[in-house]
């Protein structure tokens, strides 16, 4: 039914002391697709996205990406491939603006000797890309010349999505990047990510609102008790079978 995947992976287990988090989890997602991975509180959701971003290793198992067998030992090594996770409050440095964070190790120098050898930057450059490029993820956060650190949860994640866009990124991981947005700022977040498959990237988000999930996603892998229990196209399922699956089909609701 289905084109490439841009990520595999086999038979993934992850314990945590006592706690088998992931039970040989098979996982993909396609090439430009929106995966929503849903599950209750402990299903293993965070795990499988942190072992992708390369903040966990897997105990077992094999992760292919674009077709290539990898092993992903950090989140430095996850970026390099093209894979970020987008942290609502981590992502940013507060004390520098929107133009510097977009920029961060990526920064234009003025041109000439006063870039090439003095490393002066070319600010006012920096900020007209940065809004030209906000504005192609038709978004709109205001002057790029804001603190990151005044910005609200839905800014900062539209900020370092950019970021990672900016970078190339081809698979981006959103955590619950809903949770502790207002409806309005939630609204945003969600048509970030239709403006971002647009673009051809391929995201990975977590929900527990399957309102949420429906709206925005193309298929649907649901865990259980670190367990695969699930998949299913979102044009050909409804809210009642996710929840059963996600319950457990033997549990009457
Ligand atoms: N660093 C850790 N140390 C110990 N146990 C952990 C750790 N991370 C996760 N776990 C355990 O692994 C299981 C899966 O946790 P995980 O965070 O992946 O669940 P989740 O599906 O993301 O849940 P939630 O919806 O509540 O965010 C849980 O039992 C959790 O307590
Ligand atoms: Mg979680």
């Amino acid at each position: 039914m289905k084109e490439k995947k841009i990520i595999e992976m086999r038979g993934i287990s992850k314990s945590f002391g006592g706690v088998r988090a992931l039970d040989k989890v098979d996982f993909e997602i396609y090439f430009n697709e929106v995966l929503a991975l849903v599950g209750d509180n402990g299903a293993g959701k965070s795990t499988l996205a942190k072992i992708i971003s390369g903040v966990y290793p897997p105990d077992e198992g094999e992760i292919f990406f674009e077709g290539q067998k990898v092993q992903i030992n950090n989140p430095r090594e996850a970026r390099e491939i093209g894979i970020e996770m987008i942290y609502q409050n981590l992502a940013l440095f507060n004390r520098i603006d929107v133009s510097g964070n977009l920029f961060m190790g990526k920064e234009l120098f003025l041109p000439g000797i006063w870039g090439k050898y003095f490393k002066f930057l070319d600010n006012k450059k920096m900020h007209k890309k940065s809004y030209e490029f906000l504005q192609g993820l038709k978004i709109d956060i205001g002057s790029t010349k804001k603190k990151a650190g005044v910005l609200s949860g839905g800014q900062r994640q539209v900020v370092a999505v950019g970021r990672a866009v900016l970078w190339k990124r081809k698979l981006l991981i959103m955590d619950e990047p809903a949770a502790a947005l207002g409806v309005k700022e939630s609204g945003e977040v969600l048509k970030l990510i239709e403006n971002l498959k647009e673009k051809g990237l391929s995201i990975l988000v977590i929900s527990h609102n399957l309102q949420h999930v429906f709206s925005v996603a193309d298929r649907i892998i649901v865990l259980r008790n670190g367990r695969r229990a699930g998949e299913k196209e979102v044009k050909y399922t409804t809210g009642d079978e996710i929840v059963k699956l996600i319950v457990g089909a033997d549990v009457i609701i």
